[in-house]
Parts: C-alpha cells; sequence; structure tokens
C-alpha cells in the first residue's frame, strides 16, 4: 500500500506566534494617491486610505472632514498664518492642514501618536513640497499627547529654541479619556512660548484682527460628538488656564464650500475652537 504522508493542514505557523502580524494585516489601510483642491488657490496630492480601523488605532490613516474644514480656515486667514511657526497634532497620515498652512509658514512640524502614520506622512511631504512656501521648514515627528519629553525634544529639534505660534488640531478631540493628556502638551506647547518670551505671555495679534486672532494659539476643528466630551474639554480649559473662543465653524466658508460641509454628512454639527493662554 502506498505511504500517503501526512497532511500538511496549510502549513500554518502557529497562530499565536503570528499574531501581531496578522492583526496588523487585517487593520491595514490600504494607501493610495488622491487629489484635495480648495478652490482655485490650492491642491495637495495626499497619499491616504479610504477605510480606517479604530480597533487598530489606525483612524489617521483617512482624511476626516474636520480637516479639509481646518484647510479652508488657513486658507481663508493667509495673514495670520504667514511666517509662524507651527505644530500640527494627531495630524494622521495626511496631515492635509499642516500641509497646506505650508505655503504660509516658515516651520512646521507635523506631529501623531502612531509611527505607521507618520511614515506615511513623510511621503506626503515629499509629494507636496513644491508647494511650500520658500525657505519652510516641514518635518514630521511621531508624538504623543502627554509625553513631555518627546515634546521637549522635537521643539528643540525643529523650532531650535523659538517658540511656536500656532498648534493645530483636526478631529483629534474624539477620545475623552486622552484629552487631559492633549491639553496637557498644548499647555506645555504654551509655556515653551512663554518661556521663550522671557516669562510673559501677551498675546500677539496684528491690529484690526479678529479676537481669535493671537499667538500663541491652538485652532481645533473637529465633529461634536459627544456632549459629555464638550463638558470635559470645558473642565480641562479652566484647570489649564486657557481662554476658550468658540467661532463659528462654517461662517468664513462661501455658500459653494458651506454647501459641501453641509451635505457631506447629514446632520454632522462641526465645531471650530480657538484656545489661548489666559
Ligand atoms: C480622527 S484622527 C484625525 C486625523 C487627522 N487630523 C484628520 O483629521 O484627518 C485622530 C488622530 O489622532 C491621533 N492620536 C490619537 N491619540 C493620540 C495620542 N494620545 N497622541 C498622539 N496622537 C494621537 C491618531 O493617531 C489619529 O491620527
Amino acid at each position: 500500500m502506498q505511504e500517503v504522508p501526512a497532511a500538511k493542514s496549510a502549513a500554518a505557523p502557529p497562530i499565536d506566534d503570528d499574531v501581531e502580524d496578522a492583526m496588523h494585516s487585517l487593520f491595514a489601510p490600504q494607501y493610495s494617491l488622491a487629489t484635495f483642491r480648495f478652490g482655485e488657490e490650492k491642491s495637495l496630492q495626499i497619499k491616504t486610505s479610504l477605510s480606517s480601523s479604530t480597533d487598530y488605532d489606525m483612524t489617521g490613516a483617512i482624511v476626516w472632514p474636520a480637516s479639509e474644514l481646518l484647510c479652508w480656515f488657513i486658507l481663508k486667514h493667509p495673514d495670520f498664518f504667514r511666517g509662524r511657526r507651527i505644530i500640527e497634532l494627531g495630524s494622521g497620515a495626511s496631515a492635509l492642514p499642516g500641509l497646506v498652512v505650508s505655503g504660509l509658514a516658515s516651520i512646521v512640524c507635523l506631529t501623531d501618536g502612531m509611527p505607521e502614520l507618520i511614515e506615511k506622512t513623510v511621503e506626503n511631504i515629499d509629494i507636496n513640497k513644491a508647494t511650500f512656501a520658500p525657505g519652510t521648514s516641514v518635518s514630521a515627528h511621531v508624538l504623543r499627547w502627554g509625553d513631555d519629553d518627546s515634546l521637549a525634544a522635537t521643539l528643540h529639534e525643529e523650532f531650535h529654541g523659538q517658540p511656536v505660534d500656532v498648534i493645530l488640531g483636526a478631529d483629534i478631540v474624539v477620545w475623552e479619556n486622552v484629552l487631559p493628556q492633549l491639553f496637557h502638551t498644548i499647555g506645555r506647547i504654551f509655556a515653551h512660548h512663554r518661556a521663550a518670551a522671557g516669562g510673559s505671555n501677551p498675546p500677539v495679534g496684528a491690529e484690526g484682527e479678529a479676537a481669535w486672532a493671537h499667538v500663541p494659539c491652538a485652532v481645533l476643528t473637529y465633529q461634536r460628538r459627544f456632549l459629555s466630551g464638550e463638558r470635559t474639554m470645558a473642565q480641562l480649559a479652566e484647570t489649564e488656564h486657557f481662554r476658550v473662543l468658540r467661532l463659528d465653524a462654517l461662517g468664513f466658508l462661501g455658500p459653494e464650500e458651506k454647501e459641501r460641509f453641509a451635505a457631506s454628512e447629514h446632520g454632522v454639527d462641526y465645531a471650530l475652537m480657538v484656545l489661548m493662554p489666559q
């Protein structure tokens, strides 16, 4: 009788040896190049994913609508952003607002807590460098909120002791449990500005500018999802001694752009919040 070799049962390695890889491939975003246009003025090519996973913390693989809203805010207020030193927190892979502001600012540092996303951000910087203002330094760093050492290293490396003028954040107030770390990091960046300014921190704004247009400040756009998150943010702003300005999130848009956000998702309520040290 012919001997039958033992079945090789698809030669799969023991599952527990390969869990990390298997989970990664299951949740790995599929990136492709997409064009983001902002009227006639601006067009960027961005490597982005069409889907993301919240389970594997890859929400930053896609471009969230709040990110496009923040881009419009920047493009509608170019004089405020021109020549500024800027850090984007939770930029995700696309870092769309940070790349848009790179056409105006002097230093732009794009940051996220997920190293996998920052690898893509580096590629997006490279693809779009022809759109940056001449001489603008644009970099990408892994930065987890609440990690003071990484923040100090990033500020030292990219800003060379100079203060950060503007913090950008699109849809980064999604998780209530990390809001304390996020607000702490914003507070540290404001404190760094105060230290660089010799201990005082009077907001600097051009004459005739709107009430929000001062440095340092944090400009955050987001989709309003949880009322409890709004309450937590109000409490944290008080603890960190931030002044909070809430602006009309769509008020600066033209009718066509407004339509795009109003029509994009029914019932989505966008928010635009500016934080400043008191
Ligand atoms: C909803 S996504 C928004 C991404 C991008 N700003 C946008 O609007 O398209 C939130 C981003 O925050 C990042 N993030 C979440 N928790 C973080 C933390 N503790 N430290 C740093 N980044 C964090 C995520 O990795 C993700 O990229």
